[in-house]
């Protein structure tokens, strides 16, 4: 597939007004996307677990207008006007334009609601990205009824990655590969695929738990630092070695191997903040609780033997990946030691799942 695929065939329907409604939830990488060229294309292929309970639920009303030169809609989150969404949304209109002709033509109405609180330090892009971008699809399904089901979810990722990066493998679930890898069949750089082999049982139901150390927003936006990538002393090795990231993921799945599977997330987790912690300007995102957290995790496997392992995105927010047969012990752990070191005691107890729905 190349980006001109994704360009529509003239459409043989047409519509007034109507509206869709999805939801779609956020994901964790287990190896990292950081650094992108132009267009959305990431640096290296990345891999994630789809969440089941941090979710963006978002409704597109959309009646037709005379065409102008300007996108015409407005954004409410929790039914409040959101003025200040608006430039990103202009932005994500701006870059799809091309491939769905129509959104000049519609006054669209977006209402949106996450299932998490705002302050969470919980990004809501890849989720609110996608939501948006599949009632964008439907519309374009309904203009062009004959569009099959591949190339509905296919574009719709292809959609929201140019959004935002991650989005792209919030669509399906419950493991999505976004860039191309030699490993990978059907791997794509342009739009996130289901995992298309075999997984091991250990990883069904896989429990995340957000332990929620900062809330405040985020200390560098996630352009900014994938731009940070650009001309870093260390951006070569580490595409390449999140390329090996990916080969050696491939076995660990099919054969349940949770010790080399804690060995690379973690890994991934630590490189991502050394990316930043090294690049220029510098940042470090993990705050002192982020560290003890992580030593507490070690000294808990240590202990017990336990497959409990974390991974962090950008911030210092600690998500505990853990097997479902570990639940209650490790939420006993979360509860009596973790729990001190997250902003008034709070975490939000998710599990990977198939990705969105239509409501
Ligand atoms: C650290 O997808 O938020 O979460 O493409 O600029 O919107 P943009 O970036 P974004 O990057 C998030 C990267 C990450 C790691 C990951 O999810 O793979």
């Amino acid at each position: 597939m190349t980006e001109k695929d994704f360009l529509p065939q003239p459409y043989t329907q047409t519509i007034e007004n109507g509206h869709y409604s999805w939801t779609a939830p956020s994901n964790i990488a287990l190896v990292k996307y950081w650094g992108k060229k132009e267009h959305q294309i990431p640096e290296n292929p990345s891999i994630s677990f789809t969440l089941g309970h941090c979710k963006t639920t978002t409704t597109v009303s959309f009646s037709k207008i005379v065409e102008t030169d300007a996108f015409s809609f407005e954004v409410f989150l929790d039914g409040v006007l959101k003025e200040d969404f608006k430039p990103k949304i202009a932005t994500f209109f701006e870059r799809i334009h091309a491939y769905l002709p129509f959104l000049k033509q519609f006054h669209f109405k977006i209402e949106t609601s996450n299932t998490f609180p705002h302050s969470s330090g919980i990004a809501s892009s890849a989720s609110g990205m996608s939501a948006l971008a599949l009632c964008l699809m439907r519309i374009e399904q309904a203009l062009q009824p004959d569009m099959n089901a591949t190339y509905f979810t296919q574009k719709a990722s292809f959609l929201a990655r140019l959004g935002s990066g991650s989005a792209c493998r919030s669509i399906e679930g419950p493991l999505v590969v976004w860039g191309a890898h030699s490993a990978i069949d059907g791997s794509s750089n342009l739009f996130g695929v289901p995992y298309p082999y075999d997984v091991h049982d250990c990883f069904k139901k896989y429990q995340d738990t957000i332990l929620l150390v900062d809330k405040g927003e985020k200390q560098v936006s996630s352009t900014v630092g994938h731009n940070l990538m650009h001309g870093h002393p260390f951006a070569q090795e580490r595409f390449k070695q999140a390329h090996t990231h990916m080969s050696a993921m491939v076995s660990i799945l099919k054969e349940g191997d949770l010790d080399r599977f804690i060995a690379i997330v973690e890994s991934e987790a630590l490189t991502l903040h050394a990316m930043m912690m090294t690049s220029m300007p510098y940042f470090i995102l993990m705050k002192p609780n982020t560290l003890e957290i992580i030593n507490h995790i070690w000294a808990y496997r240590e202990a017990t033997g336990s497959k409990l392992c974390f991974t962090l995105d950008a911030g210092a927010n600690v998500h505990l990946l853990y097997p479902e047969n570990e639940a209650s012990t490790v939420l006993e752990f979360i509860d009596t030691t973790l729990a001190g070191y997250c902003q008034n005691g709070h975490y939000i107890n998710d599990v990977i799942d198939l990705g969105a729905k239509e409501l």
